[in-house]
């Protein structure tokens, strides 16, 4: 497809997203967005600065394992990189940095960036660091990515960067290996819902816009391979799937209570990108052992929606989290899911990197049985 025609083609996107989500919707259902309940002190609390951990390092000169550790220690005290940072959703993860008093690098294709507007009293003298990283470059990523503690892939494909295999296929896993060489301890992917779901009317829109949603697809696999192979356990990647991105006019943050993360890629909604940052950020942040190499999806509560009407069941009998702050949102987050599937026995299991996975006792742990009416 031509660059010029993809282009206008993903201004559509949300647009798209939106009507697939609104086609499955229940007469007399609605999509109303969540009341407005901002309170940023809240989040702050949940936060708190990444200091050193007591990992115990022995002789890092003749243990590799040891010496990817100490590596891994030492970036925590470094930026959060944002890949992408000149994207919508980029920007405010910037922000969201910022606005925590985490040292962030703003990574952008051209090499420039500026505070958005309604950001422009932020504090950014030494937290912030501009600088370019085409995420087709592979030696530019390792470069850029060393010493950060976490990493945010917030590009997608676009005029002048690159189509859907480059950006969100490709640069995907190059950053993901990145992230492995430098063990990089959190690696975060802006990702989309409906990916493991090509039947989906999402998927089917959206990937109208030059295979995007495949490549996507792709890309999140060949992540989660990676970082299965790897020998390092001091990197980890997180999969986040958002639902339909609103474009607020004003950049407003609702919050944690706003918000469900639901995972096995069942459950949809809408987000904000401003939402969606701060919880993203949250997620790089995050040294919960439970966040570590998994998907999850994230939307409004109010806005959940089944992603294809088979999962209808999993509206009242699916794992949907809730929580004041972050912390409590993420409590119940399973570690190595990928997306659920139907087994004969009418179960939904989920699929994951590690098949161990699909015991009766992992079952049993999520609460409630996984059965369609
Ligand atoms: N729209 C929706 O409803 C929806 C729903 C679910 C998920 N998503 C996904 O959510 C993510 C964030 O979306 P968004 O709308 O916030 O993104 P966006 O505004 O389209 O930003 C993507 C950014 O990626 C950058 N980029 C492209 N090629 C690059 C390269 N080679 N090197 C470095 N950066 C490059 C672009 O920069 P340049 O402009 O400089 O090229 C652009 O600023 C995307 O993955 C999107 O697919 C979207």
């Amino acid at each position: 497809m031509h660059h010029l025609s993809f282009f206008n083609l993903f201004q559509l996107s949300t647009l798209l997203f939106s009507l697939a989500l609104l086609a499955q919707l229940q007469p007399g259902d609605s999509l109303s967005s969540p009341k407005i309940s901002v309170n940023r002190r809240d989040l702050l609390q949940t936060i708190g600065s990444v200091t050193a951990g007591g990992l115990l390092l022995g002789d890092t000169t003749t243990n590799p394992q040891a010496s990817i550790a100490a590596a891994a220690e030492e970036n925590l005290q470094g930026p959060i990189a944002v890949l992408g940072a000149s994207g919508r959703t980029g920007a405010l993860c910037v922000v969201a940095c910022l606005e925590r008093g985490i040292p962030v690098k703003a990574l952008t294709r051209t090499g420039s960036w500026d505070l958005p507007t309604f950001a422009s009293e932020l504090k950014t003298d030494g937290l912030l660091s501009v600088s370019s990283c085409d995420v087709k470059d592979s030696s530019a990523l390792q470069t850029s990515l060393q010493g950060c503690r976490a990493v945010i892939y917030a590009a997608s494909a676009s005029k002048n960067g690159g189509n859907p295999k480059a950006i969100d296929n490709d640069g995907v896993v190059a950053a993901g290996k990145a992230c492995l060489e430098a063990s990089v301890p959190r690696y975060v992917v802006l990702s989309s819902t409906a990916t493991t779901r090509p039947k989906s009317l999402g998927y089917k829109f959206t990937n109208l816009l030059g295979g995007i949603m495949d490549e996507k697809r792709k890309g999140e696999e060949e992540v989660i391979s990676l970082f299965g192979k790897s020998s390092s356990s001091s990197s980890s990647y997180t999969i986040v799937r958002p639902g339909g991105l609103e474009e607020p006019k004003e950049n407003k943050v609702l919050g944690a209570s706003t918000l469900e993360v639901s995972q096995g890629d069942v459950l949809a909604g809408i987000i904000s990108r401003a939402d969606l940052a701060e919880a993203t950020v949250e997620l790089a942040l995050s040294k919960a052992t439970n966040v570590k190499n998994t998907a999850l999806e994230v939307y409004y509560t109010e806005s959940a929606q089944p992603c294809e009407g088979r999962f209808k069941s999993q509206m009242k009998d699916g794992v949907r989290l809730h929580g004041d702050t972050y912390e409590e949102l993420f409590r119940g987050i399973q570690p190595n899911v990928d997306y659920f599937t139907i087994l004969p026995s009418r179960q939904i299991a989920r699929e994951s990197s590690s098949p161990a996975h699909l015991t009766p006792a992992w079952i049993a742990q999520l609460g409630r049985p996984y059965q369609y009416s």
